[in-house]
């Protein structure tokens, strides 16, 4: 589900940069991606995690998607031309991959599987999407933030199926990633770092 035009000012901000630089550098420290790797992002937004994973991490090639037209197109003009080299933005339906089965080294999601309907079908295709041993991050919210007395009237999120801590991880665990590190508030969300089986 796209975000409304409070959402859009609430992570379009330097503020929220400074928390995604922070939340990788976690990230790096629990499991650093290698050069050579292939990298998705999923519900990339304006790409300003891309550019933090790109920084910091240095993989050969990032696939930074998202459903929304408006945030790939800006995307495409907040990532400098160099940048471009090595980032490459599409739109994509976090639910329908378009990517072959194991075509990734690690798959970033920062935010975008609550803003999902079907979130399990896109814990799915991440799952298929990424190879046996490569490596999922995470930043997760739950609905006890984005969906209690005030912020549910004030952001766009779906409303059926919400998943809570409990949920989360069992979907994880089925859908074959295990916890090398996480860091999680039960009242606002969980930042993970996953293997595939
Ligand atoms: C809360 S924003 C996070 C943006 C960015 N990752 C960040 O952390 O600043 C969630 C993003 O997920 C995108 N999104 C929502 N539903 C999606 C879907 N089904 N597939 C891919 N992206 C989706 C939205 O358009 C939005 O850009």
């Amino acid at each position: 589900m796209k975000l409304n035009w409070i959402e859009r000012l609430v992570v379009n901000n330097p503020l929220r940069v400074m928390e995604q630089k922070l939340q990788i550098r976690w990230m790096k420290k629990v499991c650093p991606v290698s050069p050579e790797a292939r990298v998705l992002e999923i519900g990339c937004g304006r790409g300003a995690g891309s550019r933090l994973i790109l920084q910091e991490m240095q993989p050969s090639t990032i696939h930074a998607t998202d459903l929304d037209f408006k945030m790939i197109r800006l995307a495409r003009s907040y990532l400098t031309h160099n940048e471009k080299d090595g980032i490459f933005t599409y739109v994509a339906d976090a639910a329908v991959l378009p990517y072959g089965d194991g075509s990734f080294d690690a798959i970033f999601d920062f935010g975008a599987l609550h803003h999902v309907p079907d979130w399990r079908k896109a814990l799915m295709e991440v799952a298929r999407v990424l190879k046996k041993g490569g490596t999922l991050y995470l930043e997760e919210l739950y609905p006890t933030l984005y969906q209690n007395f005030i912020t549910k009237h004030l952001l766009l999120h779906p409303t059926q199926d919400r998943f809570h801590s409990e949920d989360f991880r069992k979907a994880l665990t089925s859908s074959g990633f295990s916890f090398q590190g996480s860091l999680e508030w039960k009242a606002v969300g969980i930042l993970g770092v996953l293997t595939k089986a």
